[in-house]
């Protein structure tokens, strides 16, 4: 078999959506850099991004935006990280325009400004319309490959390398076919790697979203926190190759219908189809229940009239997929059901980046920054990534090391190493859309547990192992990460933001936040 490949770098960024994209081009300014990735630049959920990017308007908006966020995320999320976030907003859209994002402008030339639910004011900026992740995506990419970062792609992540608790570099499998192992030893190493949607059977996220980075984290004894709280988009067109129907489209005045024809979110919340995410998943999932669950309708219909554009001008790619899927949003709304989304959950980190394990940063949808709480605000998570991204260098530039956290932790015992998965990814994803998804309860999260147990000694998979495909390591990584959100939805008798409990509906006056550890 090929010998394994070694490499010394000052940087190592796992991972190229816009977080890993964002802090390989800024470390690429001081020093080396290496930025692997599971299939090719852009991969991960970037690239999928309709709504847009939110960020405070002008200096007056900053405090509002810091509101809106907390609100949305239900009394969970760290404010000071809030506010840094909500704080460097306009400032990090400006160095994306700079980097060649082509933001959309309105008629007075200022960038045109999209709503999307929770927001008190107009304040996503999009590109192509509804294309901003690709939009994003692509000028980053650009600007990597202009760089003088290192890609390495195809490198899928198999583990972190550590030395008397300190993360060093990490391991990847490089190629597919014909995989070599490459080592990299890093100053500090950067996961960027991205959610895991892959987890339930209904999701918005790409293939690649298999819980690589938090796996690995995980198993080299970082915290991990908040995992049960997982966002569902309310709107995922029931389709053949369902896709994501933008909440930018009920921002600009679509309604929610249930089967028969009847609009049932103004009687939910006084926001009715704007109210924040989990609150619309929810009665979407109740207004199924009540129609034998047949999808919901999003009737969009009387959008173009109002906006003065057609439906297809302003939501290009939707009005693309509609097309393909044999709908016109013009004259017939489109069915939609919930899909999960987001993970607010993840690596524990601080506003910096900061994991609890010195040389390891994280930064997007793999780590828990603390900013969206238990429920995330739209438009906030390409934010986020953007400005930990860069975070996380400055932090590092300075020295930082690891950071501390005043949670509850939780140890539990789980093997160092990956393990053979002994189910089958279907039954995860069915297990966990059933019952851990937009609601959940005592009987059904025992009926996960069980099934995510495993009753025989488990199998390790070395990390040098080349005979294991791709699939079996993203597998094992579902699986640990499916028995960790299982197990912290079982711990929290209560219900917040994503995470619902139908047999504990109480939400609590002052939350707190959770973690979980590797029994080392
Ligand atoms: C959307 O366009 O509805 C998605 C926005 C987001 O997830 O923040």
């Amino acid at each position: 078999s090929p010998e394994p490949v070694e490499l010394r770098t000052d940087v190592l960024v796992v991972g190229a959506g816009v977080a890993g994209m964002t802090a390989a081009l800024e470390a690429a300014r001081t020093g080396r850099v290496v930025l692997a990735t599971k299939t090719s630049l852009g991969d991960g959920s970037t690239h999928y991004a309709q709504g847009g990017i939110a960020a405070a308007t002008g200096a007056a908006d900053v405090p509002v935006h810091v509101a809106d966020t907390l609100a949305a995320g239900a009394g969970l999320s760290s404010p000071a990280a809030v506010r840094a976030l909500c704080a460097a907003g306009p400032a990090a859209v400006r160095v994306l325009a700079e980097r060649g994002v082509d933001f959309d402008r309105g008629r007075s030339g200022g960038w045109a400004l999209g709503l999307e639910a929770a927001h008190t004011t107009s304040r996503i900026l999009h590109a192509g319309g509804d294309r901003t992740g690709a939009a994003i995506s692509q000028a980053l990419a650009a600007a990597v490959r202009r760089s003088d970062a290192a890609v390495h792609e195809d490198a899928f992540l198999v583990g972190l390398l550590t030395e008397h608790g300190r993360v060093v570099g990490a391991e990847f499998l490089e190629g597919v076919e014909h995989p070599h192992l490459l080592r990299v030893r890093a100053d500090a190493v950067v996961l960027a790697t991205g959610g895991a949607g892959q987890l339930y059977s209904r999701t918005t996220n790409p293939v690649v979203a298999t819980a690589d980075g938090l796996a690995a984290a995980f198993r080299a004894g970082a915290l991990v926190a908040d995992l049960e709280f997982f966002q569902f988009h309310p709107t995922v067109a029931a389709v053949a190759d369902p896709f994501l129907v933008s909440e930018a489209v009920r921002g600009e005045g679509a309604v929610l219908l249930d089967a028969a024809g009847h609009r049932f979110m103004p009687a939910v919340d006084p926001r009715a189809e704007l109210a924040p995410r989990d609150v619309v998943a929810r009665a979407i999932g109740t207004a199924m229940a009540e129609h034998g669950g047949a999808p919901v309708l999003l009737d969009a219909t009387g959008v173009s009239g109002a906006l003065g554009r057609t439906f297809a001008q302003r939501f290009p790619g939707i009005a693309q997929l509609c097309a393909r899927a044999g709908i016109d949003p013009e004259t017939t709304p489109v069915p939609v059901t919930p899909a999960a989304h987001y993970w607010m959950g993840g690596v524990r980190t601080d506003a910096a980046g900061r994991t609890s394990l010195p040389g390891l940063w994280a930064a997007g949808e793999v780590a828990c920054s603390g900013v969206h709480g238990a429920n995330r605000l739209a438009s906030n998570s390409l934010l986020e990534a953007l400005v930990i991204g860069g975070a996380v260098v400055a932090d590092i530039a300075r020295g930082g090391t690891a950071a501390g956290f005043e949670d509850e932790v939780v140890d539990v015992a789980e093997p160092a190493l990956p393990v053979a998965a002994h189910v089958g990814r279907r039954d995860v994803q069915a297990t966990l859309w059933e019952h851990a998804g937009l609601v959940r309860d005592e009987a059904g999260l025992a009926v996960a547990t069980k099934l995510l147990t495993p009753q025989e000694d488990p199998v390790e998979i070395r990390p040098d192992d080349l005979g294991v495909p791709r699939g079996a390591r993203e597998d094992s990584n579902l699986v640990l990460a499916a028995h960790l959100l299982v197990a912290a939805a079982t711990r929290r008798e209560e219900s917040l933001g994503a995470h619902f409990r139908g047999d504990h509906p109480r939400t609590p006056d002052r939350p707190t936040r959770r973690s979980f550890r590797r029994t080392p």
